[in-house]
């Protein structure tokens, strides 16, 4: 099987997608194309290139939170003149039932984390952000080094960190 990350095209197969969360299932088939078309995110999808079988996707869209909402330690280190702080939205996350647990889940969040390390060399990003689905969701970012967003489900990494990791 030879593997790709590419950007959603048509041509990308996704009607019998199942990562076991409808929601998610739902979006790849009628949603994203919608979606990138009105340029509210770019989806990337992992995908078998003979057939062009979509087995995992991610979608990444430019995205703001209120210095307010970050935890205090970081509010301390910027300037109050900032009241929306640049942020990237990893919207979407989900791999396939029959691929998960090959690792291909981390590659496709490292691909996305590699991605918006990248775009911060040209503007400015402080951090990316995520909703994860559920309880197991949150703690398979959290792995990777994502936290919580005090007093929200919300969890964040900022682009320091993931540059340290790529370091590390
Ligand atoms: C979450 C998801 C993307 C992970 O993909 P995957 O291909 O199964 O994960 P991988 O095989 O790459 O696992 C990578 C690592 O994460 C760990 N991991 C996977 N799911 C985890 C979880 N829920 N909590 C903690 N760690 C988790 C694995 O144990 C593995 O760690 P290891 O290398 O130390 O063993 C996939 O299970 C999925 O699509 N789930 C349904 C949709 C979903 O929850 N999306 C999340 C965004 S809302």
């Amino acid at each position: 099987m030879a593997l790709a990350i590419a950007i959603l095209e048509k041509a990308h197969q996704r009607s019998n997608f199942d990562c076991g969360r409808l929601i998610l299932d739902n979006y790849i088939k009628r949603l994203a194309s919608q979606d990138v078309k009105r340029d509210l995110a770019v989806c990337y999808v992992l995908c078998d290139s003979p057939d062009n079988t979509v087995l995992g996707y991610y979608t990444l869209s430019s995205h703001s939170i209120k210095l307010e909402e970050l935890p205090e330690e970081l509010v301390k280190k910027l300037p109050a003149a900032y009241a929306d702080i640049p942020t990237i939205l990893l919207g979407r996350l989900a791999m396939g039932k029959a691929h998960q647990g090959k690792g291909l889940g981390q590659y496709l969040l490292i691909q996305a984390l590699n991605q918006c390390a990248g775009l911060s060399e040209r503007m400015g990003i402080l951090a990316v952000m995520v909703d994860p689905i559920d309880e197991k969701a949150a703690s398979f970012y959290k792995a990777y080094g994502f936290t919580a967003l005090p007093g929200s489900d919300r969890m964040f990494m900022t682009v320091k960190t993931i540059l340290a990791s790529q370091q590390g």
